[in-house]
């Protein structure tokens, strides 16, 4: 008798907003979710309350050591990975200047050097499966850039070039997605350190009307598409956003 490996979703980011929804609806799918955050409390209680083919481990993107050691227990525990879904990111939006340095420097390492380094980990993984996608997590910001969202814009463009090279490069085995949200009602805005920005954006993020959960709905029909076909890019919008 052959027995059929239950496919594995790593998802970064998992402990709230797209990467909480995400997990959750991978896991209505049958798949066995693996919730990497730094927020080990999160992962840990969305991990208990899924049960079964759920796991947490506790990883911080920017620490390449962290994501080898989840990948080595998703390897030995779960025979490896067959989606990734690279959503973990920072939006430290704000007028440009020198005081804003560090949110432009935590926004490439996680949002961008982030990404690339989860992909180059589970490369080996995703690549021996066969059948493997990696949905990376971009934005409406990677694809028109406004003042005040420079850098953040710039890590969504990254992610957007890195995307359409890497789809070209692991296609037919892996296939590469790219999501691009507008606004999402998360708690995305609330760790904008520019004090009249985060009022600014908080309060537009008040009114938010597509919900992590519709997005997460997006990203399962991404991947349960039959392997013939590949949904290379999604730009998705509140119907009221300009
Ligand atoms: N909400 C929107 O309007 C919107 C629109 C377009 C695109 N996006 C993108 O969607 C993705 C998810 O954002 P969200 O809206 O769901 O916001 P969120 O609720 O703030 O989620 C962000 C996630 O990223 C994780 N994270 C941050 N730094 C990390 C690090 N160094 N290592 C590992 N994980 C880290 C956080 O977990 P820990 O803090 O526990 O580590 C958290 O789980 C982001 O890439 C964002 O740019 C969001």
């Amino acid at each position: 008798m052959t027995t059929t490996k239950t496919p594995v979703a790593v998802i970064t980011g998992a402990s709230s907003g797209i990467g909480a929804a995400t997990s959750r609806a991978l896991h209505e799918r049958g798949y066995h979710v693996v919730l990497l955050a730094r927020r080990t409390g999160r992962i840990d209680a969305l991990a208990a309350e899924l049960g079964d083919r759920a796991t947490a481990i506790s990883a911080d993107v920017t620490d390449r050591t962290s994501l080898v050691s989840a990948a080595e227990r998703v390897n030995s525990e779960l025979g490896g990975a067959d989606v990734l879904v690279n959503n973990a990111g920072v939006m430290l939006l704000g007028p440009f200047s020198s005081e804003q340095r560090d949110d432009y420097r935590q926004m490439i390492e996680v949002n961008l050097l982030g990404a690339i380094t989860a992909a180059e980990v589970f490369l080996d993984q995703l690549k021996s499966s066969g059948n493997a996608d990696i949905v990376n997590i971009s934005s409406v910001a990677g694809r028109t850039a406004r003042s005040g969202n420079g850098v953040y814009a710039a890590t969504k463009w990254g992610i957007n070039g890195w995307s359409e090279a890497l789809r070209q490069e692991l296609l037919p085995s892996v296939r590469v997605t790219l999501i691009e949200p507008g606004v999402v009602a998360t708690e995305l805005p609330t760790h904008i350190t520019h004090a009249d920005t985060n009022t600014a954006v908080n309060e537009l993020y008040s009114h938010a009307q597509v919900s992590a959960g519709d997005i997460a709905e997006v990203i399962a029909f991404v991947i349960t598409r039959p392997r013939h076909l590949a949904i290379n890019e999604i730009l998705l919008r509140p119907a009221g956003q300009a």
